[in-house]
């Protein structure tokens, strides 16, 4: 059976999601319904210039010609073998994420949280097999304030913000959160009892915050002193984001365990947990496991997109392109005075206001740009790795426009800033109240 054209019958589309679909999202009007390179377009022909990139999952845009190629070759030689068997493709690409990791074996996943609830059972278990002569195992887990993890109830249990976490409690028990970038506090909770610490290299939901080095330094130490394991979480800020494979790659050591997804499969759902062989060989075969997770289709892909990053030398553009952006932004600092600090690196860029971030991500929507807003008043960008220096432009241009079009949103007071207290550089204060009016409007395109 042919399906309709995409777009032909929207409106039914839209009334069979209201009236069948869960209440998970608000969803703006405009329905995307393709997009080529950096560019979304909606189902009137639209185009919008994508600053959120699936949430940093198209790292390679909208339909890489290897990456269109791959799948419809895959495709049509075998979409799913059971983990049962052997396919072609997990192999390799799991010595590509030990090469550009530094760590010896992986397990695939079919997304963010489930590699986190492997990193977990892989701490709990490598705890497990130390406990001897009758002693009981370390199971407490520490994690960050401030910090997201995902929406399982391992991951729920260590991610921070209560909205996410009360409606279901009871979660895993044994988690504790640490203040973030809080080096006495990780002392005072770090003990025997703790078989795992959790963080992300640069929170990305929390609002692009990045882990401090004499943090990450003593969080190695203790965890290795108490044999716990040291996970880093690079979901969102791994895989090339930052312009290095990642994001810890700028600490002296490693972690012991990684979790990666987002950008793996350029777009289709992958995931992986890496791990030592320290902490790997804690498990044996039957003790965990998926059954769609690293199929040949999906493995190829993710092969392909890992391949393309190192051809095209996206992590260079990376690097450049958000040293850019960034340039750009501390600029837009000086007139416009609700513009409170810029933080992030490589492609994982944050804007933290002092006023509601959502009327500008609306107003840049009806403007053809797509960003995001996280806690409420932190604009973050997450463009793909193959943005061009002309998109900055574009990006910079639409977002000024925007910023002086908005009626001024509702002010944030500064205890809201969620991680307020750590030390990151600060813009140059702005001081003109609103830019002065941009001359040019700029106009939406269409196809
Ligand atoms: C750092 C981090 N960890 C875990 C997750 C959960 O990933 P998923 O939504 O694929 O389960 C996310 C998702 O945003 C994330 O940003």
């Amino acid at each position: 059976m042919k399906r309709k054209a995409a777009g032909k019958n929207m409106t039914t589309a839209l009334r069979d999601e209201a009236r069948y679909l869960m209440n998970t999202y608000r969803r703006p009007a405009a329905v995307f319904v393709h997009g080529k390179g950096c560019y979304l377009y909606d189902e009137r022909g639209r185009k919008y210039l994508d600053f959120l990139g699936g949430i940093a999952v198209n790292a390679l845009g909208y339909s890489h010609p290897r990456i269109v190629k791959t799948i419809r070759c895959e495709a049509a030689r075998a979409i799913h073998l059971s983990n049962l068997f052997h396919n072609p493709y997990q192999g390799p690409l799991a010595r590509k994420l030990a090469e550009w990791s530094g760590l010896d074996r992986v397990f695939f996943t079919n997304s963010g949280t489930e590699a986190i609830e492997g990193a977990l059972k892989i701490a709990r278990a490598h705890a497990k097999a130390r406990a001897k002569n009758g002693r009981a195992a370390a199971t407490r887990v520490l994690a960050l304030t401030n910090s997201f993890h995902g929406r399982t109830f391992g991951s729920l249990a260590i991610t921070y913000p209560a909205k996410y976490r009360e409606p279901f409690a009871p979660l895993m028990p044994g988690a504790d959160f640490v203040r973030f970038n809080d080096v006495a506090d990780l002392e005072a909770k770090f003990d025997p009892g703790v078989c795992a610490i959790v963080l992300e290299t640069i929170q990305g939901e929390g609002g692009i915050y990045p882990v401090s080095e004499a943090f990450w330094n003593r969080a190695r130490e203790l965890a290795s002193a108490n044999h716990a394991a040291l996970i880093a979480d690079e979901i969102q800020c791994g895989l090339g984001r930052t312009g290095r494979a990642f994001a810890y790659q700028k600490f002296a050591s490693l972690p012991d365990i990684v979790t990666v997804a987002k950008p793996l499969a350029a777009g289709l759902p992958l995931g992986a947990v890496l791990a030592n062989e320290e902490f790997a060989s804690a498990l044996v075969p039957g003790m965990h496991g998926t059954t769609f997770g690293g199929g040949p289709l999906i493995c190829a892909t993710a092969l392909e997109a890992l391949e393309i990053i190192e051809d095209e030398k996206l992590m260079k553009n990376v690097r450049e392109r958000g040293q850019e952006i960034r340039a750009a932004l501390e600029k837009m600092a000086l007139d416009f005075d609700f513009i409170r600090e810029v933080r992030g690196e490589g492609l994982i860029i944050g804007l933290d206001l002092s006023v509601e971030g959502a009327p500008f991500v609306e107003e840049a929507l009806k403007r053809g740009l797509v960003i995001n807003c996280t806690h409420e008043h932190i604009l973050r960008f997450l463009p793909p790795f193959v943005v061009r220096p002309a998109q900055v432009k574009e990006f910079v241009t639409r977002l000024k426009l925007v910023f002086a079009k908005t009626p001024r949103p509702k002010s944030i007071e500064a205890k809201d800033s969620a991680n307020a207290d750590t030390s990151t550089v600060k813009t140059s204060r702005a001081t003109a109240a609103v830019a002065a009016p941009l001359q040019t409007e700029l106009p939406l395109e269409t196809r």
